[in-house]
């Protein structure tokens, strides 16, 4: 016997306030506000399907068997929405990206946004938006984001409090800004984000700096996009990335996401910009960068920017929409 399948699609999200960091309490909580722009040309999407007749979860990612760590992630939110629904069902997972998960572009945070939404639906549950955001950010904390269309604030966690939902800052209609990635390695990133902040808040000796920027940035950055201000915007979201990365390079061991071509996507934004162009660069843990630009001056940055020593591929974005859950038969 099966019960109801449903199918979500999430798009990934970028960080122009930096998330890292977490509250030391547990329960994945973010120790800074972040703000983010969701991308309408990254796409997870992801059937659920509990059945009577499994013994296991099955996980299956772009084709193939989950891993064991991305299996592990995964059964612990279906196991916050079996509890929480009532079932002991097994479910069937199959979730794709329409973007090379491989080179280490973020794609937890659209999974676990397309994963809470279709496996909470699969199981009957009706969740609000914040209570999906909740679920979602208790398994990757940019997933959290990943539930809302357009820009994007998740709070700090607060000490005491288990409960933190993102929430939309402006839908997507407000304003047509273009994200150019530039994908700058094929490998999977060497240090995970959970891994790479304990490190760095353990580590790091501008940990505490980094957290007191991060206060003062997210709420310019939430400014700059209610201004539809695309310089103040850039400026705040290009130190925070790069105050981010300066704080993880501090860690000891030393955390260094850079590959070469990401110093010459730098240089390059930079080169951009003094020649007239909008070109403001973020970084998330990895070496790709996004290019943060206008509509106007797409053509012109991308193709700057796929002509940069080392840049292996761009891709284009614009800004996403919601996510959305449909039921499907199973
Ligand atoms: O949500 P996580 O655990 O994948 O961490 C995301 C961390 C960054 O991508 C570097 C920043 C962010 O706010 O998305």
């Amino acid at each position: 016997m099966t019960m109801l399948a449903a199918r979500a699609h999430a798009h990934a999200n970028i960080a122009l306030a930096k998330y890292w960091g977490k509250l030391d309490a547990g329960g994945n909580l973010p120790a800074v506000p972040s703000v983010s722009v969701t991308l309408d040309a990254l796409t997870t999407t992801t059937e659920v399907r509990f059945d009577s007749n499994l013994c296991d979860d099955q996980l299956v990612l772009n084709d193939q068997p989950a891993s064991e760590p991305a299996t592990r992630r995964m059964v612990a939110m279906l196991d916050e929405i079996r509890e929480r629904a009532g079932i002991r069902w097994r479910a069937a997972v199959r979730s794709s990206n329409n973007f090379p998960t491989a080179a280490g572009l973020a794609s937890s945070a659209s999974a676990f946004a397309a994963l809470a939404l279709a496996a909470s639906r699969a199981a009957g549950l009706t969740l609000s938006e914040s209570q999906l955001s909740d679920l979602a950010r208790r398994s990757s904390a940019s997933a959290a984001r990943s539930l809302f269309g357009g820009f994007v604030q998740l709070p700090a966690g607060q000490p005491g409090s288990s409960f933190l939902a993102a929430s939309r800052l402006a839908p997507a209609s407000h304003w047509d800004v273009r994200l150019v990635v530039a994908v700058n390695s094929r490998k999977s990133k060497a240090i995970g984000s959970t891994e790479g902040m304990k490190h760095t808040a353990a580590t790091s000796p501008y940990f505490d700096a980094w957290v007191e920027l991060s206060r003062e940035l997210a709420p310019r950055v939430a400014q700059a996009i209610l201004a539809r201000d695309l310089q103040a915007l850039g400026q705040a979201a290009e130190q925070s990335a790069l105050a981010m990365h300066a704080c993880a390079m501090a860690s000891d061991p030393a955390l260094v996401y850079f590959e070469p071509a990401t110093i010459a996507c730098l240089r390059q934004v930079r080169a951009l910009r003094e020649s007239g162009i909008a070109a403001w660069a973020t970084i998330d843990a990895g070496p790709h960068v996004k290019v943060l630009t206008t509509p106007e001056h797409l053509q012109e940055v991308m193709r700057a920017i796929a002509n940069t020593e080392g840049v292996l591929n761009v891709i284009a974005s614009g800004v996403g929409g919601d996510a959305t859950v449909e039921l499907v038969q199973s």
